[in-house]
């Protein structure tokens, strides 16, 4: 076994160091200058991805040391301890295995002495056939009406995914049902994702992993009392409520007959459950056939991560890509862009995936980490961007490296709107990348004191990645592709990027203030003087 040195000590690391001092400042018109045909050779394209990243600020030796480095980090053995099924989540003494919910039927993936992937399949059959009778409307309500509204309840993976997905796919859904998430504890998402629902219509799937989550049960009982106010007996409940979770006695505790649960495992991590169980509102949207087909597209980029050379790796070059700019250049943020309407809700799921993975100080044995873990993932989808924050990103002081996605066929073909809508992402990253020259202001006659505001430094960098169209499938690659990408940066920066410590803290305080807040003046206050101030004058409102 060789042994992986702490990161600053590889002699790529080193390298790299270096390597940055004399390139930092060089231009992207220089890179682009000098080599013609840098935009065709700096791109690879793999399962239907293709992936532009020439305009970065790297060279060829740059790459050839972030390959080194992740070599040096022994990626290419962390890779295949995830697909084994290694405990490689080591602070929760877990393995790490969504690769094994889109594996198809016979491959053997086994965890524990068991092979794990007859149980995936068996629980997507179960979940195809719920969803079937849910899509034909066989599946009725407790007084015999079909259901026609389908209300999610979860909170984190066990809502982002599903949310994103429903909307990355509307266009293939089944269009008289209705889908509503509801996952804030704030008692107004649940209000108004309900207020104009008929309770005989309606189907709950409360989405949990453990299914003790405050959010999600607090909002599983309102949902629960809402729907028997109406329907004003027990029995409904199994009609009307079905459940996804890895905790069986919760389920039945809540009254949800375990025959209407839907299974997974604990080596699924929240925020990479999207499909798993944790998708069935997914599938009863766009149906079994369409979601295997999304599995299928997150397995085909499965197989590229794990068996492609890392030069011509997708998620490993993106990766390398990202900690180049968070360690050399320390960039804090990375923007998402996606030039697709359907995909509104991507970067606020990445953002999950990324930030609750790789927010990590201490490295997997806990020693503090003396550089930059996971940066800061945000955005929005083009072109509404442009007319909010693209200001800062071409001319502010922040270098903030961008993902523009594009996709190069329309699901909605509408006059001339796709072609306008690519023209903008294409500019875009023209734009970034070469800017505008004070002689090219100049030339256009510009006065000389507006010269300096119509100057673009450029330089800013951007991957592009362009896809032919937004099919299960494609969601499937896409959501795949950040999720070892996010792996990448991990291995290397040596942390656990499959655990969640740092939401605890938050919800233990949380959990000893609420019965502070709902009796009056009862408990004395214990905290901080900001913390006390703050209760008391809730409690003031409150009892008033
Ligand atoms: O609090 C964070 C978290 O544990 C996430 O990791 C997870 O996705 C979310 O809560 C929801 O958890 P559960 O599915 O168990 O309700």
């Amino acid at each position: 076994m060789t042994t992986i040195l702490p990161l600053k000590g590889r002699m790529a690391w080193q390298a790299l160091e270096a390597h940055y001092a004399k390139v930092q400042k060089l231009h992207l018109r220089q890179f682009f200058g000098d080599d013609p045909i840098r935009g065709e050779r700096m791109t690879t394209e793999a399962v239907g991805i293709y992936f532009d990243y020439s305009k970065h600020r790297i060279t060829d030796e740059t790459l050839t040391l972030l390959l080194q480095l992740a070599a040096e980090s022994g990626l290419r053995s962390r890779i295949d301890a995830m697909f084994r099924g290694d405990k490689i989540n080591v602070t929760e003494k877990r393995a790490v295995l969504h690769v094994a919910l889109r594996a198809p039927k016979g491959q053997a993936i086994v965890v524990d002495g068991e092979d794990v992937v007859p149980g995936v399949h068996a629980v997507l059959d179960k979940m195809a056939d719920f969803s079937t009778q849910v899509r034909n409307g066989e599946w009725k309500g407790y007084t015999g009406k079909r259901i026609r509204n389908i209300v999610n309840i979860g909170i984190g993976g066990s809502d982002l995914g599903p949310v994103m997905a429903y909307e990355a796919l509307r266009h293939y859904s089944q269009r008289d049902l209705t889908f509503r998430f509801i996952s804030n504890i704030d008692g107004t998402d649940l209000i108004e994702a309900t207020h104009d629902l008929d309770a005989e219509e309606t189907l709950f799937i409360i989405a949990s992993k453990t299914f003790t989550t405050l959010e999600t049960m607090t909002n599983a009982h309102t949902a629960r009392d809402w729907l028997l106010k109406t329907l004003n007996h027990p029995d409904a409940v199994a009609r009307h409520f079905v459940a996804v979770s890895t905790n069986v006695e919760e389920v039945a505790q809540f009254g949800i007959d375990t025959a209407n649960m839907f299974e997974f495992w604990d080596w699924v991590g929240g925020r990479y459950s999207m499909d798993s169980a944790i998708g069935l509102s997914t599938m009863i949207a766009i149906g079994s056939e369409a979601f295997r087909a999304m599995l299928d597209g997150f397995h085909q980029m499965d197989e590229h991560f794990r068996t492609a050379p890392f030069d011509r790796n997708l998620p490993v070059l993106m990766g390398l890509l990202a900690l180049w700019y968070n360690n050399f250049f320390d960039v804090q943020t990375m923007a998402v862009l996606p030039y697709e309407q359907y995909l509104k809700r991507f970067p606020a799921y990445l953002q999950q995936l990324t930030m609750e993975s790789n927010g990590k100080h201490v490295t997997r044995d806990g020693t503090e980490v003396v550089y930059q873990t996971g940066p800061i993932y945000w955005g929005e989808p083009g072109t509404n961007g442009q007319h909010s924050f693209y200001q800062l990103i071409h001319q502010g002081t922040k270098l903030i490296p961008c993902d523009f996605i594009g996709f190069t066929q329309p699901l909605n073909p509408l006059g001339h709107h796709h072609d306008l809508l690519l023209a903008n992402m294409f500019a875009q990253t023209e734009a970034l990348a070469f800017g505008k020259t004070p002689q090219e202001v100049q030339a256009e006659n510009i006065p000389a004191w507006l010269v300096p505001h119509q100057t673009f430094e450029g330089n800013r960098p951007s991957s592009t990645i362009l896809l032919e169209r937004l099919t299960p499938a494609a969601l499937g690659k896409l959501v795949a592709l950040y999720e070892h990408s996010v792996f990448t940066q991990g291995a290397i920066w040596d942390i656990d990027s499959f655990d969640q410590w740092g939401v605890e803290l938050g919800k233990v305080l949380a959990a000893r203030i609420i019965p502070e807040l709902e009796t009056e003046g009862k408990y004395p206050l214990k905290h901080d003087s900001s913390t006390n101030t703050l209760i008391r004058r809730y409690r003031q409102s409150k009892f008033r």
